[in-house]
């Protein structure tokens, strides 16, 4: 593939202009169907907070819909449909990318009222839940049912499962247990005329036909409305082994992590990098948060396996580590002894949920490669942007064990048009290097403009030809993905 040059972001097309005489009979029309509780004007919701957790510009909504039923987001949708209403679909507002960021004259509709876990089938190692219902939520239950549910990322108490399952949300446990799409078994979803698809099965396998379940997983609110979903329980692990590493190199890194999954008995459930340009922020410049080893090293390595053999992991996972140390692949590790040094080891990782306060204005990346190309993909990013910008904060950390990298870029005082530089030029050396713009925040409205670094023109078409036959008046979520 032979990526094209990005432009910088284009501005959306302006909305049809608003229709207001429009807009007046679709919310007469839902609160005639749907009645006041469900149904609000913008006079009943001020002061709501709409966008979500990107930055990117929302708008206020002509009408917030909170459906408690299916059958009432069917209604609401085929309503819609009959007014050519657009709708974006919010769950925890979370997300990243502006996903769930609304234009003008838009509907929200909100699942927030959509929780609750219907159903644990132990046997078949499932749940049943709304998707509505908060990731957390979803975690302890499933713990509290002897099981886990492997899903796990910073936004966990917030980030709703259907808002995990239309962004495909991936998170730090990825490289054992696989993205969201990987933890559903059935999803129940609304399309745009209001019919209703799926959420009846139980069952790994299940080959009739196209696959709609992972149509909708992933296409980030413009293809179906998730309403419920089946998920996919895991055995419970009673036995966790972590350790902070610092190794003095990228092969060293890439060494740790084949031979820790070829040796460990019970593989590897986590594998995040730091370079030293995060470790040494985070380290020195966040408050609470303390390095867990004396000396600096080339790479930092959050290693974790978990199983159920506690004595025979724990002891295998001492000694593969005093293995590496002795051939030079790592040059120091801490093993966690307790509890509180598992949470000094992953509060180091966690850092991002801070950002806000410590890093204002910042640009940020999630950018995935080959794994063996992940360390030159870092340097070359950062030897551009540090060529463009020399006194600029570079922090680049993330989930090798998946590919997956986040390099976060901030100057104080950078204009607001610098971060569209910025993305250029990382977006570039991506493209180039036939890497994805997104591993797993989504495209939404932040990065569709650079969509066909990534994918190529025929790819765009064919998603589009599915966007128009799922939607065929483009009412979902419009404007983000493509455009
Ligand atoms: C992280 C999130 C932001 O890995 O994807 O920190
Ligand atoms: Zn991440």
């Amino acid at each position: 593939m032979c990526p094209s040059i990005p432009l910088s972001a284009s501005p959306d097309p302006a909305p049809a202009k608003a229709d207001d005489a429009r807009h007046t009979r679709v919310l007469a029309a839902l609160q005639a169907a749907l009645g006041p509780r469900v149904v609000q004007a913008p006079a009943d919701f001020a002061g709501r907070k709409h966008a979500d957790s990107s930055r990117m510009p929302c708008e206020e909504p002509i009408a917030l819909v909170r459906p408690s039923t299916t059958e009432e987001v069917a209604t609401a949708l085929r309503i819609c449909f009959e007014h050519d209403q657009a709708v974006v679909t919010q769950g925890g507002l979370t997300g990243l990318s502006g996903g769930a960021c609304l234009r003008e004259g838009e509907v929200a509709l909100s699942l927030e009222r959509m929780r609750g876990i219907e159903d644990i089938d132990a046997v078949s190692a499932t749940m049943t839940v709304l998707a509505g219902t908060p990731l957390q939520v979803v975690q302890e239950a499933a713990d509290e049912a002897g099981f886990l549910f492997p899903l796990d990322l910073g936004a966990r108490g917030s980030a709703t499962i259907g808002g995990n399952l239309a962004t495909n949300a991936g998170g730090n446990r990825v490289i054992r247990y696989g993205m969201m799409r990987e933890q559903v078994l059935d999803v129940e979803a609304v399309l745009a005329d209001g019919s209703v698809i799926g959420g009846r099965h139980r069952m790994i396998k299940n080959n009739t036909g196209y696959d709609l379940r992972n149509l909708v997983i992933g296409s980030e609110g413009t293809l179906a409305v998730i309403t419920r979903a089946v998920l996919r329980l895991r055995p419970r692990p009673t036995a966790v082994s972590t350790a902070f590493c610092g190794l003095p190199s990228y092969e060293a890194v890439t060494t740790l992590l084949r031979r820790g999954q070829a040796v460990l008995p019970a593989g590897v459930s986590a594998f995040e990098v730091m370079w030293p340009s995060y470790y040494d922020f985070v380290t020195t410049r966040m408050a609470g948060l303390r390095a867990p080893l004396p000396d600096r090293h080339a790479f930092y390595v959050l290693l974790e396996s978990s199983g159920s053999d506690a004595a025979r992991q724990g002891e295998a996972f001492e000694s593969f580590l005093g293995e590496m140390l002795e051939e030079g692949l790592v040059e120091d590790a801490a093993i966690a002894a307790s509890e509180a040094d598992t949470q000094a080891f992953w509060a180091i990782r966690d850092a991002p949920s801070e950002y806000q306060k410590y890093i204002p204005g910042r640009v940020s990346f999630d950018i995935s490669f080959a794994i063996s190309e992940v360390g030159e993909a870092a340097v070359r990013c950062e030897a551009a942007l540090r060529a463009r910008w020399p006194k600029a904060t570079i922090l680049v950390y993330g989930h090798l064990g998946d590919g997956n990298i986040h390099i976060v870029v901030q100057e104080p005082d950078w204009p607001a048009h610098t971060s569209k530089e910025v993305q250029q030029v990382v977006f570039e050396i991506t493209g180039a290097m036939n890497g994805s713009i997104s591993a797993e925040h989504g495209i939404g409205l932040k990065r569709k403009h650079a969509l066909g670094l990534s994918r190529t023109p025929v790819e765009i078409a064919a998603m589009q030809a599915i966007k128009r036959a799922l939607d065929p008046k483009g009412l979902l979520n419009p404007g983000k993905i493509f455009g």
